[in-house]
């Protein structure tokens, strides 16, 4: 329990940080405005929230689901993107519910594959997705003077290709 501030009353944190946004929302509109985002840009930010929440998924079932010395070699890997991924989520979640968005709860469709060789081909896939939405996502926030979301997505698109280096050098002779 805290106490909210000029208030009198002791409040939990969800309701204190409600009365927070309503704060905002009433009294300063101007500020709500700065982060106004077009439709298409929210709608983008969740596509990616969903491929995020799928890969996350996909890959610690991919670590999970492991057999043969091959594939004992790389699951600690498969673990650690999946983990990352799981923050690129929750990093675009953030910015999405501060442009106004809600945030999706429902991951993309999730490709585990039965061997290591079907799963790295499912998981280069994915990577080129996300690559290539994502560069959408920079070029409309730049369009959209978002520089925020565009340096969000700078960050995260580099990331994948870090991811997609990886898979794809997996079967290199
Ligand atoms: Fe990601
Ligand atoms: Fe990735």
């Amino acid at each position: 329990m805290v106490r909210a501030p000029n208030c009198g009353s002791s409040l939990n944190f969800s309701t204190n940080f409600r009365y927070v946004r309503l704060k905002l929302g009433d009294v300063t509109p101007v500020l709500r405005k700065m982060s106004v985002a077009s439709t298409k840009l929210l709608d983008l930010l969740n596509q990616a929230i969903a491929r995020e929440l799928q890969v996350s998924i996909q890959y610690m079932w991919q670590h999970v689901q492991r057999k043969g010395v091959e594939h004992y070699t790389v699951s600690e890997d498969f673990k650690k993107i999946a983990i990352v991924e799981m923050k690129h989520a929750e990093k675009i979640a953030e910015r999405l519910w501060y442009l106004g968005g809600k945030p999706t709860i429902q991951p993309g469709q999730i490709f585990v594959g039965s061997n290591l060789e079907e799963m790295v081909d499912f998981d280069v896939k994915a990577e080129l997705e996300a690559i290539n939405m994502y560069k959408e996502i920079i070029e409309l926030a730049a369009k959209e003077g978002d520089v925020a979301t565009k340096e969000i997505f700078e960050e995260i698109e580099a990331e994948e290709e870090e991811h997609h280096d990886f898979f794809t050098s997996l079967f290199e002779k």
